[in-house]
């Protein structure tokens, strides 16, 4: 099984969403069973690692994002990912957009889909410490519940 998630900027609330999830998955025993990536649907930090407010907020919490770089999402990525999940409804809206008419991939949004009490990521960037430690909250919850559906799934 393939998750690819999907925030704008990818140095931000995707990568976290990859770090963490990778963790629960390999805490499980699952990690070479699903494939994990994430993307943005902007290109402005193609090729950059992790937001460093991201990379140490997450390190704080034992999640190591140091090997991540940004990529922006593509066409292809509808047909290799089975599931696409995007941090915010302006993300999903984009992905709507690019979708080819043979798409595999099925969209939604990551917090809505686990039925958290938000229903998007609130990006983080431009914000102070308090947003990436509820981007961890956020991610890490909804994170369970992916783990939850991979397991009835694989
Ligand atoms: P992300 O956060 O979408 O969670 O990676 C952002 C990162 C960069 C920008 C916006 C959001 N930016 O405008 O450069």
């Amino acid at each position: 099984m393939r998750v690819l998630f999907v925030c704008l900027g990818n140095i931000c609330r995707s990568p976290t969403a990859e770090g963490v999830f990778r963790h629960k998955l390999r805490a499980a025993g699952l990690e070479c069973r699903v494939e994990v990536d994430s993307a943005g649907t902007g290109d402005w930090h193609v090729g950059k690692a992790a937001d460093t407010r991201t990379r140490r907020a997450a390190q704080l919490r034992g999640y190591d994002l140091s090997q991540l770089r940004g990529r922006q999402v593509s066409a292809a990525d509808f047909q290799a990912f089975d599931l696409i999940l995007a941090m915010d409804q302006s993300n999903l809206q984009h992905l709507k957009g690019m979708q080819p008419a043979n798409a595999k991939a099925e969209l939604d949004l990551f917090l809505r889909r686990y039925e958290l009490a938000l229903d998007e990521v609130p990006d983080p960037y431009y914000g102070g410490e308090d947003g990436f430690e509820q981007v961890l909250d956020l991610i890490e919850q909804a994170s369970d519940g992916l783990l939850n559906e991979v397991k009835g799934r694989l």
